[in-house]
């Protein structure tokens, strides 16, 4: 049940992802969604904002969930204020500049595994999640969910891989945190549409895997497989897939 469509550069992709994501809200103001941060996202975030303020989109009744977020040295959220906190992140980008009025995030106290369990809960209690937007990890990684992740991998505290410590290296010039709490597979896995964004050359050969290859843990992101997933991809990590 994939639908694999095909933009011609990542500005392209920005305005096909913002119409579906448009679309979605029109069918239901009230969507709930997942919001990946990351560098792809980005440029479809922007075009929605444009649109918000040109007053052509509302989203003031959307809920916006966080997917992801570091860890600190204590095992506890980075400060809002960190220039690493993904939400930090998520209100410059996509909470502040597209008017969000609601939103999910995971809120710590004195125990991540706590904080997950909280986050569970006001997923829940939304109904889930109606669109889960995400970026792919060069790794196949979905939020934090770094290989082997099974679709049973619930919410949790996970350790950063060498490798997504790398990739992250290019939000910040700051040292990557090696931890990290994630929305669990099953929270992704059980949202009632997803879009999966994937720009850039650098990500042709594990898009190729997502697409072709056999879904497994190893490459979680081959995992998604409802009624309701489009792979949205741009010409430079198509190649000739
Ligand atoms: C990051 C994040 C994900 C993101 C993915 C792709 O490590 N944890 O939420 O979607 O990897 O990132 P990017 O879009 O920067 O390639």
């Amino acid at each position: 049940g994939l639908i694999l469509r095909a933009a011609a550069d990542p500005q392209a992709l920005a305005v096909q992802a913002a119409d579906l994501i448009a679309e979605r809200v029109r069918v239901k103001p009230e969507l709930s969604l997942l919001v990946a941060t990351g560098s792809t996202p980005m440029l479809t975030y922007a075009e929605l904002a444009r649109r918000v303020q040109a007053g052509t989109l509302d989203l003031s009744r959307v809920t916006a969930v966080q997917l992801d977020e570091y860890l600190g040295p204590d095992s506890l959220g980075l400060d809002d204020t960190d220039q690493r906190s993904l939400w930090g992140w998520m209100q410059r980008s996509f909470v502040g500049p597209l008017r969000i009025t609601r939103t999910v995030r995971f809120q710590f106290g004195e125990d991540a595994q706590q904080t997950c369990t909280h986050y569970d809960a006001q997923v829940s209690a939304l109904g889930g999640i109606d669109l889960a937007v995400l970026g792919l990890g060069p790794n196949g990684h979905l939020g934090f969910n770094e290989p082997p992740s099974g679709p049973d991998a619930p919410t949790r505290v996970v350790p950063l891989s060498p490798e997504s410590q790398v990739s992250n290296r290019v939000y910040w010039d700051r040292e990557v945190p090696r931890q990290a709490v994630t929305a669990g597979m099953t929270v992704i896995l059980a949202a009632r549409a997803s879009l999966l964004l994937v720009t850039g050359e650098h990500k042709r050969s594990v898009l190729r895997r997502v697409l072709n290859g056999p879904a497994t843990p190893e490459l979680p992101a081959s995992l998604l497989g409802g009624p309701d997933v489009t792979v949205l991809a741009d010409r430079a990590a198509l190649g000739s897939a």
